[in-house]
């Protein structure tokens, strides 16, 4: 059924140059598939199978960036760079690939993914617009592929729903959610601070019992040599722990 009607759309928009899949991006079906500057895509895998020479690039747009962006726009444009987003421009294009990397699946399942906004180091470095880099603020953002032949756009994928990251503060408003969860992990955090401070305390103490510490420790090589022992000992439980 849908590949008869993306058939259908792809006969109706080759006329006008520009080929509108019916395919909408979506968050991939994994656990941390949103943080407070990322976000997890399926990849488009087999969407583009037709364009086997494209490149395939994400455009990243705010609610009015759905309305703004020009599906001529290409990538290196500052007009459609990530360090104007969002106060100087709408949308942005990252994540640029061949084709051939959203082939269908093989039967060894490669990585499926894609991880918006994880790349930090170009986050202002203007010579690289087409940075992915974190995203500014919880959003929302919307999502959509677009496919360049040789720089000049072939195919577009419809607009995904719109994508909330979280937000730093856990807003206590209905209890049972995410809100309680993240008060047992930080119940947990502390009392694992707690526990490894009372263990290395303790290892400090047996190290100064066996004679490592203190004014007498200066000690002939033979000495030496059999406390660095008991030092790689201790090392190697601690390091277990
Ligand atoms: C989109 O960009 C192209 C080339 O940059 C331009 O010719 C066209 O007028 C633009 N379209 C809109 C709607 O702004
Ligand atoms: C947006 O443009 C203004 C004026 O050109 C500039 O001062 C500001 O730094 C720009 N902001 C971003 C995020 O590029
Ligand atoms: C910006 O990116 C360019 C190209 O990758 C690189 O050569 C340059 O060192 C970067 N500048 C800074 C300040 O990181
Ligand atoms: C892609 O570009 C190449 C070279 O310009 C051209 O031969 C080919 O027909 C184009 N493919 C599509 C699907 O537009």
């Amino acid at each position: 059924m849908r590949p008869l009607l993306l058939l259908l759309l792809l006969l109706l928009a080759t006329a006008h140059g520009l080929d509108k899949l019916s395919y909408r991006p979506r968050l991939a079906d994994l656990e941390g598939r949103v943080t407070g500057s990322t976000f997890v895509l399926e990849q488009p895998r087999c969407i583009f199978d037709k364009y086997n020479t494209a490149e395939i690039w994400l455009v990243v747009a705010t609610r009015a960036g759905m309305g703004d962006f020009n599906d001529s726009a290409q990538p290196g444009m500052p007009e459609w760079s990530f360090q104007r987003f969002p106060a100087n421009t709408s949308a942005y294009l990252t994540l640029g690939a061949m084709q051939y990397h959203y082939r269908c699946l093989e039967p060894n399942r490669e990585l499926t993914v894609l991880r918006v906004g994880s790349e930090t180091s170009c986050a202002d470095n203007a010579s690289v617009p087409n940075c992915n880099g974190p995203l500014p603020s919880p959003g929302p953002y919307w999502v959509k592929f677009l496919a360049l032949n040789d720089s000049e756009s072939i195919a577009t994928t419809q607009w995904s729903g719109p994508i909330t990251l979280r937000t730093a503060r856990a807003i206590p408003s209905s209890p049972g959610t995410g809100s309680g969860r993240s008060g047992a992990m930080i119940a947990i955090t502390a009392i694992l601070s707690v526990l490894l401070a009372i263990l290395l305390a303790a290892f400090l103490a047996m190290l100064c019992s066996s004679e490592a510490c203190g004014v007498g420790s200066f000690r002939p090589d033979s000495a030496s040599i059999h406390r660095y022992n008991t030092h790689h000992v201790y090392d190697q439980s601690a390091a277990r722990l």
